[in-house]
């Protein structure tokens, strides 16, 4: 490392981007978010949280050998280029998830990262939320016994701006790839067949663009429990994230979380609050903790735990997930 000192660029400061780079700079002081590249920068908000160089051009990372590391959050269809061109400029790389929307394109980024020896660490964050990593912990030690059935619910509060749906990778790459690296993450297993049944229900508009904006998925897992994910674009009442892990001894269930656990009981019912809104709010901690893993990586000149094979996993069921709503039958993984 450059004087010992981990020097950070952020390529995309959108939406998430902006999330990563402000928990950056408020919970690593150890860091330096040297510099900011965006097609259509908002120069005014990187100037406001203070971040040295702004651009609009990429070599202003690739050319500045002081950083040694870079956070992509361009649109999924951008980052395998991205993960070359960072990669071959010797660049350690956090990139979202997905890494591309064809296998393939994955594993020509992993080859690049290998043939540079740099790292790569894909943003599933879920993968670093305390109530997931409880469950996880639980069924990895036995306490539940040997899993039957995995049980997930995955909800969006509003539908996407349509502008998003076309260059999205459409419900299962965009969406469900969290939802299947989950099952894979909380079980140890891998998928042996997915069977997707899709709708439009949530907004007809959706389905002009080819995507589906509601599904049911069933899933084989390797040790043979059966795994049930439903998703939804849009639920009206916050981001809806359950999931529950059946076995042999018991079960285990993460909830959703709430602003407050107050809850209101009177002649008229019994209210809790609704769960949070979005997944900004109720994955905060997670989305601190991978960056806190891809930097403590950094430091210790160590392979972060979710990487390029995990995000090409994840993106093969979504390929099988695609195929099985078309063919209207179960698709198997098998290799
Ligand atoms: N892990 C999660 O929970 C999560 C949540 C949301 C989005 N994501 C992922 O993050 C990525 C970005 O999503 P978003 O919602 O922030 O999108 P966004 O559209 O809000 O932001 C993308 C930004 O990238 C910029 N950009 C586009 N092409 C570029 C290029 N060639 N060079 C430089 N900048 C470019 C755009 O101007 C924009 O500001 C996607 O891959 C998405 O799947 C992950």
């Amino acid at each position: 490392m450059n004087d010992n000192k981990i020097t950070i660029g952020m390529l995309g400061a959108g939406r998430i981007g902006k999330m990563h780079a402000e928990n950056i700079l408020a919970n690593f002081p150890q860091v330096d978010l040297k510099a900011v590249v965006d097609l259509k920068l908002d120069f005014e908000w990187a100037k406001k949280v203070g971040i040295p160089i702004r651009s609009q051009e990429i070599t202003a990372i690739t050319d500045d050998p002081k950083i040694n590391a870079v956070v992509i959050t361009t649109p999924s269809n951008t980052h395998v280029e991205m993960i070359k061109v960072m990669a071959g400029a010797g660049k350690n790389i956090f990139c979202e998830k997905p890494i591309a929307f064809a296998p393939d394109l994955i594993r020509q980024a992993n080859k690049a990262v290998e043939k540079a020896g740099v790292i790569l660490q894909v943003g599933f964050n879920r993968r670093f939320d305390t109530d997931i990593l409880k469950v996880r912990n639980a069924v990895e030690s036995g306490t539940i016994g040997h899993p039957h059935i995995i049980n997930m619910t995955s909800r969006d509060p509003k539908r996407p701006n349509l502008k998003f749906i076309p260059d999205s990778g459409g419900l299962f790459m965009d969406f469900c790839v969290h939802d299947f690296d989950m099952i894979r993450f909380l079980t140890g297993y891998e998928v042996e067949e997915i069977y997707a049944r899709g709708a439009n229900l949530v907004d007809p508009k959706i389905g002009e663009f080819g995507d589906i904006d509601t599904a049911v998925l069933t899933l084989k897992l390797s040790g043979g429990a059966i795994g049930i994910i439903n998703v939804c674009r849009e639920t009206n009442y916050g981001y809806d994230q359950q999931l529950e892990v059946f076995g042999s001894n018991g079960s285990i269930a993460a909830q959703n979380r709430r602003p407050t656990s107050v809850k209101l009981s009177c002649k008229d019912g019994v209210f809790l609050d609704q769960p949070f809104y979005s997944f900004i709010e109720r994955y905060k901690e997670a989305y601190i903790e991978e960056i806190n893993e891809f930097i403590k990586c950094l430091e210790a000149d160590e392979k972060p735990s979710v990487d390029g094979h995990d995000a090409l996993e994840a993106v093969l069921i979504a390929v099988a997930a695609q195929k099985s709503l078309i063919l209207n039958q179960p698709v198997s993984l098998k290799k």
